[in-house]
């Protein structure tokens, strides 16, 4: 039986830095290195103060201060951990590609073959390489294929183990995982690559929630879960327009579908639209592959569930501006909320990104609060879009670390992202120092509608 001692990540995101840290944490007895190109990445999981780590997730800290420096280290000499390591996973991202064949829909491999390469080159002892990152089905093939012609004669294998965790609950996804999915080749070696993973994940995971499977369930199973997910947030999406012409309630259709044990409860809640780095992504790639094989009816199929989710970003900038009287023209309108979710500085492909640039379309002021993101972050998500002069971003976006003096004088306020804290102002305060009639467009169904109205506020929701 093989028995992993030492451990490389390559990749210190959101996804290597939480999975190595829990790893490290329950497996005191292994070495565990996460390593990155971007130095100031690496110099950020290693400050001293941890409100400096480079992603906010409730809990993380505790993790890190226990593990770090103990069996957790972080450090930019990607060569030396591979070297000395008999696990490598590889972590790093996988985005929508932007040029050439596939542009706009394939997943960009170029980082993945690099850390291929890299392993290929450095490697002078048997390793057992991890696909932690989401992939194509059919990668490990690829990089198979490149580490087993350097030549040296050293061996790998090459599993796969997707992760799961969602941003905002990371620490607490991993701590406890509805199952670990581990793929590997059905052959004695694979085999034994395989039980040295489960070995590890088993320090703190039942065993019978670890899956193993094949190379290519496993890679596949990662798509098709997010595609599961996000056409549930589409389909409730889409239903939320037909209440609110119909008079249904959004939010009572879905605890009413939701008790169906077939349905279940979760991930039903109408929102702006998803965000994240994930769901539109991994659905874009998943349409890619499909028409790649000709299954043009099954790519159709998964790419509704973006189309729909477009159109529910861009209904809801639409509604703001009908609502405004047509004229956003130099109206201050406030945000409140920028991450794709809340507990999470990420940003990625969040909902805010989109509305913000279609009202800044029509000249609306928009002045943003958000607890955790920046205002640098801000204008670059912003300038990523392209679509004016940066110096015009700058005009239109404006951030405020103030909740109220976000709302001050503002015409209407959109909610972007769910976080708590929103739920506890005090409205009434907010109410007297905004222009009237004071609206208010609840993307994410969080406030209290009823108190909102009793106070003077004109309250649109989704879905209702
Ligand atoms: P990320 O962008 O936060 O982190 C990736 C890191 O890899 C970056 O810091 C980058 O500098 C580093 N990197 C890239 N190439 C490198 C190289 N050659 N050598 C060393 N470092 C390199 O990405 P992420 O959100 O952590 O996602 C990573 C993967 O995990 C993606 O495939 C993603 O689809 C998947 N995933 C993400 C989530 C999530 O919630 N973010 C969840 C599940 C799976
Ligand atoms: C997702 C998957 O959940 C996770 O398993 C995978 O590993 C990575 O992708 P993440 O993107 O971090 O995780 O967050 P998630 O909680 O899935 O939310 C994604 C988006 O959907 C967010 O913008 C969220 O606000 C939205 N959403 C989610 C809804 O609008 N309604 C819901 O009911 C649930």
């Amino acid at each position: 039986k093989t028995k992993v001692k030492n451990i490389c990540c390559i990749g210190a995101g959101y996804v290597g830095g939480p999975t190595m840290a829990v790893i490290a944490q329950k497996n005191p007895d292994i070495k565990v290195t996460v390593v990155d190109i971007n130095a100031e990445r690496i110099a950020a999981w290693n400050h001293n103060d941890l409100d400096q780590l480079p992603i906010y997730e409730p809990g993380l800290d505790d993790v890190v201060l226990e593990a770090r420096n103990r069996n957790l280290f972080f450090s930019t000499d990607v060569d030396a951990a591979i070297d000395a390591a008999d696990m490598i996973f590889i972590s790093v991202n996988t985005p929508t590609k932007t040029y050439g064949k596939g542009k706009g829909m394939a997943a960009d491999l170029k980082y993945i073959e690099l850390c291929a390469r890299q392993i290929a080159k450095v490697a002078k002892t048997d390793k057992i390489v991890v696909e932690k990152s989401t992939l194509p089905v059919r990668t490990a093939q690829t990089i198979k294929s490149i580490l087993q012609n350097t030549g040296n004669g050293v061996k790998f294998q090459i599993l796969s183990n997707p992760e799961f965790l969602a941003e905002g609950t990371a620490v607490q996804d991993l701590m406890a995982p509805d199952r670990v999915l581990i793929g590997g080749e059905q052959t004695e070696l694979g085999m034994k690559a395989i039980a040295a993973l489960v070995d590890v994940y088993s320090s703190w995971v039942p065993i019978e929630n670890i899956l193993t499977t094949n190379l290519w369930s496993s890679e596949l199973s990662k798509l098709t879960a997010n595609a599961f997910l996000a056409q549930r947030v589409s389909s409730i999406n889409a239903l939320s327009e037909l209440c609110e012409v119909t008079g249904a309630d959004v939010d009572e259709v879905a605890n009413a579908i939701g008790k169906d044990s077939r349905i279940g409860p979760k991930f039903l809640k109408s929102s702006v639209g998803f965000g994240g780095s994930c769901f539109q992504k991994d659905i874009l790639n998943l349409v890619y592959i499909a028409k790649s094989y000709g299954l043009n009816e099954v790519a159709d199929y998964w790419e509704q569930v973006i189309i729909m989710n477009d159109y529910q970003k861009h209904r809801f900038a639409a509604k703001i501006i009908q609502t405004l009287y047509n004229t956003i023209s130099g109206k201050k309108i406030a945000f409140l909320g920028w991450a794709f979710k809340k507990d999470t500085n990420d940003t990625r492909e969040s909902a805010a990104i989109y509305v913000a640039d279609q009202l800044i379309e029509e000249q609306a002021n928009i002045v943003v609060y958000d607890p955790k993101v920046t205002a640098q972050q801000m204008q670059s998500d912003l300038n990523y879009l392209n679509t004016r002069s940066e110096t015009e971003n700058e005009t239109f976006l404006t951030t405020i670390v103030d909740p109220y003096e976000t709302c001050k004088d503002a015409h209407a306020i959109a909610v972007l992202t769910e976080w708590d804290e929103f739920k506890a102002y005090d409205w009434q305060r907010i109410y007297e120092a905004m222009q009237k009639p004071a609206f208010v467009f609840d993307g994410r169904g969080v406030l209290d509608h009823e108190q909102l109205r009793t106070i003077g506020f004109q309250v649109y929701a989704i879905g209702k």
